[in-house]
């Protein structure tokens, strides 16, 4: 048994994580957790602020990362850190490793520079429990052009898409014991079933 109180959620937009967010709280619920949701960047009114921001305005990959630490930083202290000290679980729609498929391994920004912010901003905070939902690119751009209007990162290519794949699978190969790939190509209900399995052995 582990005691997996902060999960994330990642994966290439279109990989499908939102989709199955209901099911994971439903699950917390169903075993009495206390469960806290929310997302990246976001989480907060100020974060949510910088969201518009980060995703709409083209800027500096850094400007992009030190943001995206900056509305981190404020969803640890207000909403992260209290909740797990409470008790409850927290399960966040995208979380660091984010910053490091996207800005590092598919906008460039040193990873080195990325690690420093990630000591500064969480100390030893991090996910107990991260599943990366996993498509192969041609599913995820098939999804992204069925779906709504898109975001800047969005209407990248597939190069841009490919490097977040593989920075994503790097850093599961590197995290073993807290990442979960999940086949993100998967019916609607064979992906939740893997969720549901993942969140009943908690
Ligand atoms: P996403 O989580 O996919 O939300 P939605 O389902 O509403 O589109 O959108 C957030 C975008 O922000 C996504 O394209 C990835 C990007 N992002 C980064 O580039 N770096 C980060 O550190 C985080 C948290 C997100």
């Amino acid at each position: 048994m582990t005691t997996a109180k902060f999960i994330t959620l990642e994966g290439m937009d279109g990989a499908g994580k939102s989709t199955h967010i209901p099911t994971i709280i439903a699950a917390l619920l169903a075993r009495g957790h206390e469960v806290v949701s929310t997302r990246e960047p976001g989480g907060t009114a100020l974060g949510e602020r910088l969201r518009e921001l980060l995703l709409h305005e083209n800027m500096h990959a850094e400007t992009e990362t030190l943001l995206m630490f900056a509305a981190r930083r404020e969803h640890i202290a207000a909403v992260i850190a209290p909740a797990l000290a409470r008790g409850a679980y927290v399960l966040s729609d995208r979380f660091t490793d984010a910053t490091f498929a996207y800005q590092s391994g598919a906008k460039g920004v040193s990873a080195a520079k990325v690690e420093l912010l990630e000591q500064w901003v969480q100390g030893d905070l991090q996910p107990d429990l991260t599943l990366l939902f996993d498509v192969p690119v041609e599913v995820s751009i098939q999804r992204l052009l069925a779906a709504r209007s898109p975001d800047k990162f969005e209407r990248e290519d597939a190069a841009f898409f490919t490097r977040i794949r593989q920075a994503y699978l790097q850093r599961a190969q590197q995290n073993p014991a807290r990442f979960r790939i999940i086949d993100g190509s998967k019916s609607l209900d064979e992906v939740k079933n893997s969720v549901e399995e993942i969140i009943s052995k908690l």
